[in-house]
């Protein structure tokens, strides 16, 4: 499971004189966003400066990681590349796809045997190319690579949207889709476009009921969902510095929720003792030996305005606990706020359920301090009113937490401890009752609380919050409790207030695992057999997609024209389906079921244009595409927010959407429509939104001569004769636009593989 010591020291070696480079070009000091990435430039030491926010950049990033549920398709693609082994160390972690229910040491076995296909299909094609493989139950990605391979000053992408969780070690992680992934084990470089800079400025410290996650939830609430769309969020000042490093992750974690490309924090005391404490003094030490290139430059800090494009402060002594939600991440409600809020928008008061886990907050240090207001409340005599579980975020800290006591204590309380694993917060959580739909309101301390994410129930009001309030809100059965001001009635009757939590940062006796649940890959993986069986309903290889066929397309169907929010879940919907992430023909039947369609404010009820009928999205696009008649989505702001799931792309490729048209896009699937051979198009006039009708024969032209920065038209033919023609843009570069000509990006790797 070892690090790659070897390439930290390279990464090392090379990064003065990059960064050197770097200030010269760039002419000024630098942020840690501009060393790291100026750092792994494809190309070597720098020559120019990039313009952030619109130049396109080849990167050499130094990891990759995957998780089960997106390493399928990843894998999958990767496999029709042709390349023997993975070019840069990559790991798959199997967290996703364990349901829970009853506990651990029920909800493990049955998943191991229902996955089993699966599970076995990562492992063999892990152990043939090369790639470190995480067995189910090791541990949910984002806490095993922080604990594992996370390191100062290094660039890492992850076919994960919380890859960003790595940035709490001081590195730039990215989530993308698997097709990067793809792209970067084939030993492709990766682009992006170069982000723009958001700096918060972190002062004071954090005291009482306030924990690292409230950091993020304020920002959140500044920035809202969007706000860090393309651009980085760099963390600074004393206040930083105060922070745990698993603290620090927490807050880079949730930067997916306000859409930053990543969030990354300066090399400082408390990662060189997370370092050590995690069994990697040599990666500490190499660190400390370029201490001075692993944060920003000194004069950036001081004048934080003149180097970011956009300044936030944030005072951590008069920072209050938050609850965000609900429905939305970034609604931001100050937990003194809560009872007033909730009552006046008719959120549900009691609490039936506090969730404690997922990637955001799973650390020793979340435990311990969720643990320490449970057990005083075992020890002031008070129960729990809600239902309880916990999802430790990896084997290494879940044996810890064991050893120390910390899971007894929430079991004294009646808590369910569940796999480590993502569980509830991926939808992967049999709630007993959820079928039933009824209004009711949890709490936990994940980061997305989308309709129907965690339980399926769109009727479950879902407050995102810290462990330790989670805690005390299960303890008191009520949204609008404030642990700060209010007391509780404890079993002899006396009225009784909660103590602050307190917890370790660092387990005191150090960590410790007996079986950390880590393979490593074969030597040589040559003779290594990856099985697929071509009757299997949950994995399937893959066709290549068919190469664009030279001219404009004419006569499109509008498939669907999206209302409202559209993130990655309304295309493809998790929890249920994550079981044929594998298999692109089965996951298919998923595709938009959660969009509101505009005309009739139904989810999965579109009007099938050849026989005048609604019915499902997906067989609405399989009666098209029996046909051979390509269609259109539409879409409005933001569409595609959320993961980096790939499938969100590839089934409307595969099912013979030809292009999406939207107000305006999530990076990371805009970049996945791309990659797949679509057409990602925004409206040049938001407005022309409202120009496309239910009925509209559509027509995109200009493709013939498809070129950067060149818009293209749109031309809509209405059922009553009239004619609309509509200007939309797209952001594809040369590279791009080879892509979209090839069918897709994969096309063009196997094509350059053979050759
Ligand atoms: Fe898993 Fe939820 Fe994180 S799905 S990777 S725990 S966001």
């Amino acid at each position: 499971m070892a690090f790659d010591i070897e390439m930290i020291k390279k990464v090392y070696a090379n990064f003065s004189s990059r960064v050197d480079a770097a200030r010269n070009v760039v002419g000024k000091p630098l942020t840690l966003a501009e060393k790291i990435l100026y750092a792994h430039l494809w190309d070597g030491n720098a020559t120019k400066a990039f313009v952030r926010g619109t130049d396109y950049v080849d990167f050499a990033p130094d990891r990759v990681a995957m998780q089960d549920a997106t390493a399928q398709m990843a894998l999958l693609q990767f496999m029709q590349a042709g390349r023997p082994k993975v070019a840069v160390p990559s790991t798959v972690h199997c967290d996703h796809l364990i349901t829970a229910k009853e506990g651990a040491d029920i909800d493990l076995p049955r998943a191991k045997t229902e996955s089993a296909e699966v599970f076995d299909f990562l492992s063999s094609v892990s152990n043939k190319y090369g790639i470190g493989f995480w067995k189910p139950g090791a541990g949910i990605i984002h806490q095993v690579v922080l604990e594992n391979y996370a390191f100062p000053g290094g660039m890492m992408i992850g076919t994960d949207s919380h890859t960003v969780n790595a940035g709490g070690l001081g590195m730039v992680a990215i989530g993308v889709g698997g097709a990067d992934a793809c792209d970067v084990m084939a030993g492709l470089p990766w682009e992006l476009k170069f982000p723009k800079l958001i700096g918060v400025k972190l002062t004071g410290k954090l005291n009482g009921w306030t924990s690292a996650k409230d950091v993020i939830l304020k920002v959140a609430g500044i920035l809202t969902v969007k706000g860090g769309t393309g651009s980085i969020v760099e963390y600074f000042g004393e206040g930083a510095k105060n922070l745990s490093c698993t603290g620090k992750g927490t807050i880079c974690n949730m930067g997916a929720e306000i859409g930053a490309t990543t969030s990354t924090f300066g090399y400082d005391d408390s990662m060189e003792r997370y370092l050590r404490a995690t069994n990697r003094a040599d990666v500490a030490d190499a660190a400390n030996a370029i201490k001075g290139h692993l944060t920003g430059d000194p004069e950036v800090y001081a004048n934080p305005e003149q180097y970011f494009d956009q300044v936030i402060e944030i005072d951590l002594n008069e920072l209050e606990p938050y609850l965000n939600g609900p429905f939305t991440p970034d609604l931001a409600t100050p937990i003194s706020k809560m009872k007033e809020i909730a009552a006046a928008n008719g959120w549900p008061s009691k609490v039936e359920w506090g969730l404690i886990g997922s990637c955001t907050n799973s650390s020793y240090e979340d435990l311990s301090r969720a643990a320490s207001v449970a057990k005083q409340a075992i020890a002031k005599g008070l129960g729990k009113k809600a239902e309880f579980g916990i999802n430790p975020g990896s084997e290494q800290v879940r044996y810890t937490a064991n050893r120390d006591g910390l899971l007894e204590t929430f079991e004294d309380l009646d808590a369910t401890i569940f796999t480590n694993a993502c569980g509830p917060c991926i939808g992967m959580w049999d709630r007993v009752g959820a079928e039933k739909q009824e209004k009711n309101t949890i709490v936990h301390s994940f980061n997305r609380n989308f309709a129907k994410r965690a339980d399926g129930n769109p009727n479950t009001y879902a407050f995102v919050t810290s462990p330790e309030l989670v805690a005390a809100l299960a303890i008191a059965g009520d949204l609008g409790f404030n642990p700060i001001t209010d007391t509780l009635t404890n079993d002899k009757g006396e009225q009784v207030k909660l103590d602050p939590p307190v917890g370790d940062e660092l387990p005191v006796k150090g960590y410790a695992v007996e079986d950390a649940g880590y393979q490593a890959p074969a030597e040589d993986g040559s003779k290594v057999e990856v099985l697929v069986s071509p009757t299997s309903h949950r994995l399937q290889l893959l066709d290549p997609f068919a190469a664009w066929e030279g001219t404009d397309l004419k006569g499109l169907k509008l498939l669907i024209k999206a209302k409202g929010k559209c993130t990655t879940d309304h295309i493809s919907m998790a929890g249920p389906w994550l079981k044929f992430r594998g298999h692109l023909d089965n996951i298919s039947n998923n595709m938009l079921i959660g969009a509101v369609n505009f005309f009739n404010d139904k989810t999965d009820s579109v009007k099938n244009q050849l026989t005048g009928e609604y019915g499902a999205v997906p067989a609405t696009q399989r009666a098209y595409k029996a046909v051979g008649i390509g269609s259109i989505v539409v879409g409005d702001e933001n569409y595609g927010e959320g993961s980096s799931r790939e499938h969100a792309a590839m089934e409307p490729r595969h099912l013979g959407v030809r292009a999406v048209l939207v107000k305006s896009f999530a990076r990371i699937h805009e970049t996945n429509l791309k990659k797949q051979g679509m057409l990602a198009l925004t409206f040049a006039d938001k407005d022309d939104y409202n120009k496309i009708k239910e009925d509209d024969i559509i027509d995109i032209i200009g493709l013939t001569e498809f070129a950067p920065n060149k818009p293209l038209n749109v031309v809509l033919h209405h059922t009553d004769g009239s004619e609309d023609t509509i200007v939309v843009n797209h952001s594809y570069n040369d590279q791009q636009i080879e892509w979209f000509k090839a069918g897709g990006a994969l096309n063009i790797i196997r094509r350059e593989a053979a050759a």
